[in-house]
């Protein structure tokens, strides 16, 4: 029995669309920052009086659909390790789940550190990597802190997350806007796959990318947030340009994403620096310089609120433990 903890985070260079959905081998590379507020912890037991995985989340057992993720990656722990008990899998998001803040992120490299450590298996960072990969591409990249690479590879072996900066040495900070958290309606999965394949713009996605990596990366190395938080901003705004573009066309924001793109947009034409991302769901996140929060915090709870912030440092990477 172990227990895992893992951070989610929230990608600058976003990963949207895969090569192969079966071993989960992402199109393009992307670039994230692990969030020290929002993390899952999970705890798996192999018990060999079991005749089925039995998984819950936040104490209610799970549907069908939603186990069969977490089953494969206990199979692939299966394989790995020899042990052929099912498992029980308790876990607890400290995140909203499926609503566009990186819970599938969080919960899979939970999952695989503990599914592993759980099985006897003593797998390397960059293992684990790869096998969070197997549950949910994001969850590749959660297994370190701060800011984090994935590359993309091109199979199985050659697919998995590199730390940038595990201790980001500047001031970095990103703040969650909650505008809901409710489920989504078209998950991450079936949202990149659409656009994968009805997006006629894709061929140019992959493009931007491999330019905004290389941008990022050495606007990372010159500590430079503003050019950070200007290439996160256009490369979000493009992602979501292929759930547009999409046949059917769909879109993850509602009227309050757009009210807040555009408080920060003003809050930027008032010399306050700041940026927006947004990931599969209408929640906004906002990057800025920590000397400039009290400011950003200020404007955007006159528009929702104060209890519908959450102010994150760049999180650490994962940790597991025996029980
Ligand atoms: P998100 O934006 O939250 O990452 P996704 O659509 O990518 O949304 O993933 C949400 C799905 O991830 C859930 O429907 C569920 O299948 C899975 N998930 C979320 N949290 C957990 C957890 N703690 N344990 C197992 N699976 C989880
Ligand atoms: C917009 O990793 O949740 O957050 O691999 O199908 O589980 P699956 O999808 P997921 O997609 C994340 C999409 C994103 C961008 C990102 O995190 O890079
Ligand atoms: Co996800």
């Amino acid at each position: 029995m172990a227990t895992a903890k893992a951070h989610t985070n929230i990608a600058l260079v976003k990963y949207w669309g895969k090569k192969d959905p079966k071993l989960i081998l992402p199109q393009t590379d992307s670039l994230s920052l692990t969030l020290n507020e929002f993390y899952t912890t999970t705890t798996v037991n192999f018990k060999s009086e079991l005749d089925a995985d039995h998984v819950s989340i936040d104490g209610q057992l799970i549907d069908k659909a939603d186990a069969k993720k977490v089953i494969h990656v206990l199979e692939l722990v299966r394989s790995m390790s020899g042990i052929n008990s099912f498992a029980e899998v308790t876990s607890t998001n400290h995140v909203p789940t499926a609503a566009g803040l990186a819970s599938s992120a969080s919960a899979f490299a939970a999952l695989a550190g503990a599914a592993s450590v759980a099985a006897g298996l003593h797998l390397s960072r960059r293992d684990l990597s790869k096998l969070a990969r197997r549950g949910s591409g994001s969850a590749t990249r959660s297994i370190y802190g701060g800011l984090v690479e994935w590359q993309k590879g091109v199979d199985d072996a050659s697919s998995f997350a590199k730390p940038i900066a595990e201790d980001v040495a500047f001031p970095i900070e990103m703040l969650a806007v909650l505008i809901n958290t409710k489920k989504k309606k078209v998950s991450s999965r079936s949202g990149m796959q659409l656009s994968v394949s009805t997006s006629p713009y894709y061929e140019a996605w992959k493009k931007v990318v491999a330019r905004d990596m290389t941008a990022i990366k050495a606007a990372i190395k010159a500590k430079d947030i503003d050019k950070i938080g200007h290439i996160a901003e256009e490369n979000a705004l493009r992602m979501h340009a292929l759930t547009l573009s999409a046949d059917p066309g769909f879109t993850y924001f509602n009227g309050e994403t757009l009210a807040i793109i555009k408080t920060v947009e003003d809050l930027r034409s008032h010399g306050i620096n700041c940026y927006y991302t947004m990931d599969a769901g209408p929640n906004v996140k906002v990057i800025y310089d920590r000397a400039n929060r009290d400011k950003i915090v200020a404007r955007l709870a006159d528009i929702i609120g104060y209890d519908r912030l959450v102010v994150s440092q760049p999180g650490p990477g994962i940790k597991i433990w025996n029980e």
